[in-house]
């Protein structure tokens, strides 16, 4: 069965948020909620709903349009819609009398083939099916969505023995390959797998910060990305998840769990989180939480509460020399620090994985999906298992004997938890037996292949590998993947020996970011020198490297993630094709720091807009809108988004599930294999003098209006000189050496102004643009 038509009930803050990824798909969702007491518009919910779905932040859409894939109805008027649906999310309010009253109408209209599945955060499997007839339990699930659908991987699926495991696969198949999900199987257990061990991590935190005399600067500092806990710590969690939420999920863990389990010693909601929660400090969707902005003297600042008081102060980034420590000797440095913030993080930490560690196989069948649920739903960088053997599980018993602590059972023979062998990775179970970790079909990282072979080559900001199949991948490994002399190299080197013994190069890195673009430090030094020669041999070198990537006798298919800025989505401008993440961060954003795009950004561009066919009228409007587009440093919100501004074309892939990235591009690289040839050069038949004219006045007024600076006007006329062909004579059309030549010229004379290198010394060290 495949899953193609999705209805979510509840236009709350999930349901809504839910329905909205599911239109990110591409799939057509009705989304329904109950007709509010005496409205003239009975989908008022839900039509509501979406509305907010246009404005909210972080967008829960990748792109506007999305919103006119779901449909808005009410569970009076519209049941009978869901008789064509496959799978029913229901996301209404917790309460298990109303969800099942619900369930009684869903299982009457819907065919026996649809899936119901709840989102419940606090309910089990089989409180919701209590009373329920069997035939119902056989479609039912739990399908646990977390906060924001869009951008938390993580989504728990909770069946039982009587639920159908073609309808689970069906379920399994949509949320990972549609909705990109990391699905986990869990077990019917209270808070099922992350929410058990991250709320009692949080609480712990809280807890004994407090009694310790911790600030919360300091709480989030220790309990951060040093163990690999994203660098909001546990205080800016509870902000951002809102502290109001939080006391419901404890109370129903409190009430949910036996008497002896450990959680009951973290229970409590101290008093200071009572108080700030009653008088509206919610978090960042109240009038402030832990930390807030605020104003002071017209400067705005960001302030944090005392624990002892309940007043804000101005925050403070505090200085722990033990977190030094951990960069040069790792977590155990930390966890043995005889100081308090060293004693903290022990507790909180030992504490928390011992009770991980006590729950399995009870929440989960094995450690690594706890690990899996952990990453997924809390973005730790390591689940609790994989921390453990970072730490060392014999080290870290010896530990617990010291302190006259019980070990865990699974960890008392103090052997690693994981292991490598012969590249496949195995986990294992507390009788010490070890189990392959199975990967699932098409999921597969390129951490996976480095494992097993030495590189094909390799320098500091590059690395190729060989990822089966005939296909080569290409790796930026510099730091944030910034491309400099030694990736351009790299590239040239690399098409050298793909096209000797390769038939296709895919251009992939498993990081957060695909490229945020050109290092600029050697720019800036050349500058400073006036070495106008070094600057155009950095600005050649690009071109020719890109242009031998556009022209190499063999297919190119980049597979960019996260951001692709400026000299990154140039060389994704020369590929033959693009596999996206949907969550890609694309644009040409050379204007920011003064110039223009000089690797054949906007001659690849410009080329993108000219042969739109969507777009009637001459060569004016496209010119002018590669000139708003390039002028604006116009950064893609999402893939789907960078294919509405031409960054992807239609024929270009995009990938939901991140996992996933690096095997749809290399089957992409694969089906461009077979009677390859390169494509043909642009042509471009540009009007010079007339559109450059146009172009300039359409930035004047801009700067009338004060939205755009005296800087920004010059490397405006810079920019709309290349785009309109230069001095060019319009009646020949322009070749792509020529266009070239022009991106050479207008960054040359760019370079040499001092407004330019103001503004990429500004960005070098702020990482901000500079409006000069
Ligand atoms: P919410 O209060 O924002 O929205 C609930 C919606 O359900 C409201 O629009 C309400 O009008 C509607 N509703 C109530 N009874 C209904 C009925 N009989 N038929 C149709 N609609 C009905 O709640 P929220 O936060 O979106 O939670 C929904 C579910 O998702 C709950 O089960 C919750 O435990 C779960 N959940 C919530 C998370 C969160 O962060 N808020 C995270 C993960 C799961």
């Amino acid at each position: 069965m495949n899953i193609k038509r999705i209805a979510v009930i509840g236009a709350g803050v999930m349901g809504a948020s839910i329905a909205a990824q599911v239109s990110n798909a591409g799939l057509p969702v009705i989304l329904l909620d109950i007709v509010p007491e005496g409205a003239s518009n009975r989908n008022q919910i839900a039509e509501t709903a979406i509305k907010k779905l246009l404005k909210a932040e972080p967008a829960p859409l990748m792109a506007k349009r999305n919103a006119g894939l779901i449909q808005p109805g009410n569970i009076e008027d519209h049941l009978e819609w869901l008789a064509e649906v496959d799978w029913v999310i229901e996301a209404i309010v917790e309460k298990p009398a109303i969800k099942q009253a619900l369930y009684q109408k869903l299982n009457e209209v819907c065919p026996d083939q649809t899936v119901i599945s709840s989102n419940t955060s606090t309910l089990s499997l089989a409180r919701l099916t209590e009373k329920m007839p069997d035939h119902f339990s056989r479609r039912f699930m739990i399908s646990h969505f977390f906060n924001p659908p869009r951008y938390m991987r993580l989504m728990e699926l909770v069946t039982s023995p009587q639920t159908d495991s073609a309808l689970i696969r069906a379920v399994q198949q949509c949320a990972d390959r549609q909705l990109g999900k990391a699905v986990v199987l869990c077990n019917d257990t209270p808070g099922f797998i992350a929410n058990r061990i991250g709320i009692y991590l949080g609480q712990c935190a809280m807890l004994e910060a407090i009694d310790g005399g911790l600030t919360v600067e300091e709480a989030d500092a220790l309990i951060g990305p040093s163990i690999g806990i994203p660098k909001s710590g546990v205080f800016g969690l509870f902000d951002l998840v809102g502290l109001d939420l939080l006391p419901h999920v404890v109370a129903s863990l409190q009430q949910a769990l036996p008497a002896d389990d450990p959680f009951h010693q973290v229970e409590s909601i101290p008093e200071i989180m009572k108080k700030m929660v009653a008088e509206g400090y919610t978090g960042r969707k109240g009038k402030g939480g832990f930390y807030r902005l605020n104003r002071l003297d017209g400067e705005r600042i960001k302030e944090s509460i005392d624990l002892k008081t309940g007043d804000y102060r101005r925050s403070e980034k505090p200085q722990l020399a033990v977190l030094k420590a951990v960069k040069k000797e790792g977590i155990q440095a930390l966890l043995s620090s005889d100081d308090r913030y060293g004693g903290y993080v022990w507790s909180v930490l030992s504490k928390t994985l011992c009770y991980a560690a006590s729950l399995v196989p009870e929440i989960a069948d094995d450690i690594a999906t706890v690990d899996q649920a952990m990453r997924h739903g809390f973005n730790w960088q390591y689940g609790p298992f994989e921390l453990l053997d970072q730490i060392g599980v014999a080290w870290f018993v010896e530990r617990l004997k010291e302190q006259g602590r019980e070990s865990p059972a699974l960890l008392k023979s103090g052997q690693p938890l994981y292991k490598t062998t012969s590249g496949s990775h195995f986990f294992r179970d507390a009788s010490g037996q070890f189990y392959l970790l199975s990967q699932v079909d098409g999921v597969v990282q390129l951490a996976d292949f480095k494992q097993q072979q030495s590189a094909l080559l390799s320098n500091p900001s590059v690395s190729l590998w060989d990822i089966g199949d005939g296909v080569a991948c290409l790796e930026f490994t510099s730091k944030m993947n910034m491309l400099d002399e030694q990736s351009l190299l790299g590239v040239e080197q690399a098409i050298e020996l793909v096209q000797q013994q390769y038939d296709a190069l895919v251009i992939y890195n498993d990081g957060e970011n695909f490229s945020v673009g050109a290092n600029l430090t050697l720019l800036v030094a050349a500058i400073h020198q006036q070495d106008w020669s070094t600057v155009e041999r950095l600005v050649k070198t690009g071109q020719q490297s890109y242009q031998a990537l556009k022209y190499a006798p063999f297919p190119v298919v980049a597979a960019p993630a996260g951001l692709a800025l400026g000299g990154g989505c140039e060389i994704l401008l020369h590929c033959d094709a693009i596999q996206a993440h949907a969550e890609l961060y694309t644009g040409l954003v050379e204007v920011g720091v003064g110039l223009v795009p000089g690797w054949g950004g906007c001659k690849e561009y410009l080329a993108r807009q000219l042969n739109n066919r969507k777009r009637p009228g001459g060569p004016i409007p496209p010119i002018a809108k590669a000139f708003e587009t390039i002028g604006t440093a116009r950064v893609s919100k999402s893939a789907s988004d960078a294919r509405g501004l031409l960054f992807l074309r239609a024929t270009d892939g995009i990938t939901m599930n991140r996992d996933r990235l690096l095997s749809d591009a290399k089957a992409k690289a694969l089906t461009l294999v077979a009677d390859y040839t390169p494509p043909e050069p642009n042509k471009y038949p540009l009007p010079g003098r007339t559109a450059k004219i146009l172009m300039v006045m359409s930035s004047r007024a801009f700067r009338l209006l004060g939205k755009a600076t005296d800087y920004d006007m010059t490397v405006a006329k810079q920019l709309a000189t290349v785009l309109s062909g230069g001095a060019c004579d319009s009646s020949q059309p322009l070749s792509e050496a020529e266009m070239l030549n022009l991106e050479r010229e207008a960054f040359l004379q760019l370079v040499q102004q001092p407004g330019t290198l103001a503004r990429i010394e500004h960005t070098l060290k702020t990482g901000k643009p500079l409006r000069n």
